[in-house]
């Protein structure tokens, strides 16, 4: 229905020429000269060279010349959609941002979703965590939850995470395998690594392979924090909960679609969107407070643990739909950026040491990304709900220079001025310590939360465990590491180690990991 006719003329010399007539716009310059001829160049004589007077030619290849930007050094391979969120219960008892307390208060967002390890051209159905980034511009200024469909993470400190991402990515001598886990600086770097036992659980289950983006759960994975009107602090973490449930694809027909159809992920949401079923989230939250992370039986700041629901239940507050696409995929899907320091007054931030990484990190790449200071002024980056007023200014590209003659302050001329009652507040949370390298305790303890997970699967979703991990393995060269994987599965689960080490034709099974704490078996499933 949307096919449009055109007009098409054959010129002098017989080749076709689209002409702009009644229906067409004039094609322009960037600088808006029309444009008489854009099949051919200027040049000198019928045979002779082309001339640099030819500004247009010269404009056209310049500006083609320069259409790539860097790749995101991780999530590369990303799909987004517009929606909206509407609360339906207020959290006002612990915080004061608008957009929890204000109840039928309907707010645009942006989500993009992604795979982690893969080029922005790989394919769709890879094993591998999925990006689950959330942006709502509240009347209060933007708020992202940054999230993933898997609620723990591999490392617990952020300075771990250029080792995981150059060890996940393809090899730096030959280039390969992309978008794979199975392979050997993966194996290797996760082998010497315990703390990612509990993520690789969840790598290796079936949420690893979703069979749609509509079918995720989300996660924001940190404990953050919501601050009260008193400034009195509660720790939250965030879910996504899909209201049309979870389903995820076997091994074998993840492999087919990727050879059929690499974009599987993403036709996917945009068909449901222009089919008119758009895909449905209730946003989910646990909340706790400091008696409770004392004693709860981890460090709530170690984000390789959950917070069991059984423990502190979900209350599901909002919902968010996903029902408009884009208009265009590389001024919003590819120029997004996304901050876990994007908060709003009420939410803050926990001592979790990868948060507080990932809060220094994103600013930092997406000005190499995006080339300017200024990726706030892109449309899909700029807030929708609420004015922006302040006096940075200058950079490339600058859209939003402070007006008139005042471009500092304290200022006698007037314009924006700072606001003790609605401005934001971080916690006065109360820190004390010695400056040191190491955690509390519970941060060593790296198998318990990855056998209870184990166990709490059926018996069909083990054997998918099993298996994938037999067929990531096979693909690691080296028996060392295999031998050594198997070491830390038989602190998880005996079966589940002897299963794969058959499976990968050990001669032995291999002695168990040295356990810095020893993995306690007394986690209900
Ligand atoms: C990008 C999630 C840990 C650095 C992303 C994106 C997601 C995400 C969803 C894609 C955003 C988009 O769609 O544009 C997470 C989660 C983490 C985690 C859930 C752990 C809980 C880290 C850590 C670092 C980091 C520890 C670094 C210290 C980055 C960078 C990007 C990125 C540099 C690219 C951003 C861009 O180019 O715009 N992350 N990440 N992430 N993440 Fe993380």
């Amino acid at each position: 229905s949307k096919a449009r006719t055109f007009e098409t003329e054959v010129g002098g010399g017989g080749e076709l020429h689209q002409i702009a007539g009644k229906k067409d716009e004039t094609l322009t310059t960037q600088q808006g000269v029309p444009i008489a001829d854009d099949q051919n160049s200027l040049k000198l004589g019928e045979r002779g060279p082309t001339l640099l007077e030819d500004f247009h030619f010269r404009e056209k290849i310049f500006h083609f010349d320069h259409e790539r930007i860097p790749e995101r050094v991780v999530h590369a391979r990303g799909f987004g959609a517009h929606g909206t969120f509407t609360l339906h219960e207020s959290l006002s008892e612990f915080t004061t941002a608008k957009i929890l307390t204000e109840v039928g208060e309907q707010t645009p967002m942006f989500v993009r979703f992604s795979t982690v390890a893969g080029n922005k051209g790989s394919f769709d159905l890879a094993r591998d965590v999925r990006g689950f980034a959330v942006k709502f511009y509240t009347k209060e200024g933007n708020w992202d939850i940054v999230g993933n469909n898997i609620p723990v993470f591999f490392i617990q400190d952020a300075i771990k995470f250029p080792d995981l991402i150059h060890a996940a990515k393809q090899e730096p001598d030959r280039g390969f395998p992309q978008a794979q886990t199975a392979h050997d600086n993966f194996w290797d770097f996760i082998s010497l690594t315990p703390e990612s036992m509990h993520m690789i659980m969840w790598v290796m289950s079936d949420r690893a392979i979703p069979r749609s983006f509509r079918f995720m759960e989300g996660f924001g994975v940190h404990s953050f924090r919501l601050i009260d009107a008193q400034g009195k602090g509660s720790f939250v973490k965030f879910h996504f909960k899909p209201t049309q449930g979870l389903q995820s694809v076997l091994w074998n027909e993840a492999v087919k679609i990727n050879g059929a159809d690499p974009d599987y992920h993403r036709r996917d949401l945009w068909d449901a969107i222009d089919l008119g079923s758009p895909p449905e989230w209730d946003l989910g939250v646990q909340i706790f407070d400091d008696d409770f992370a004392e004693r709860f039986e981890f460090d709530v700041l170690d984000a390789t643990k959950i917070i069991p629901e059984e423990q502190v239940p979900v209350r599901r507050i909002g919902t968010f739909v996903l029902d408009a696409h884009v208009e265009n995929f590389f001024a919003e899907t590819e120029q997004v950026a996304f901050c876990t320091q994007n908060v709003v007054p009420g939410i803050g931030f926990s001592n979790d040491p990868l948060l507080q990484g990932r809060n220094f990190s994103y600013l930092d790449t997406q000005l190499k990304r995006l080339g300017s200071p200024n990726f706030t002024h892109i449309p899909i980056n700029a807030p929708k709900g609420c004015p922006v007023h302040n006096f940075q200014q200058d950079g490339h590209m600058a859209m939003r220079n402070p007006k008139g003659r005042v471009n500092y302050e304290p200022n006698s001329w007037g314009g924006p001025r700072e606001n003790p009652d609605a401005g934001y507040r971080h916690l006065a949370a109360q820190e004390s310590g010695t400056k040191q390298q190491t955690r509390s305790p519970s941060f060593a303890d790296h198998y318990s939360q990855a056998r209870q997970f184990f166990i709490s699967q059926t018996p069909i979703e083990q054997k998918h465990i099993g298996d994938a991990l037999v067929f990531e393995l096979s693909k690691c060269e080296r028996p060392d590491i295999r031998a050594r994987m198997v070491g830390h599965l038989r602190n998880i689960d005996e079966s589940l180690a002897k299963a794969v080490a058959g499976g990968l034709g050990l001669p032995a099974l291999p002695d168990a990991a040295p356990a810095a704490v020893a993995p306690r078996a007394d986690l209900p499933p």
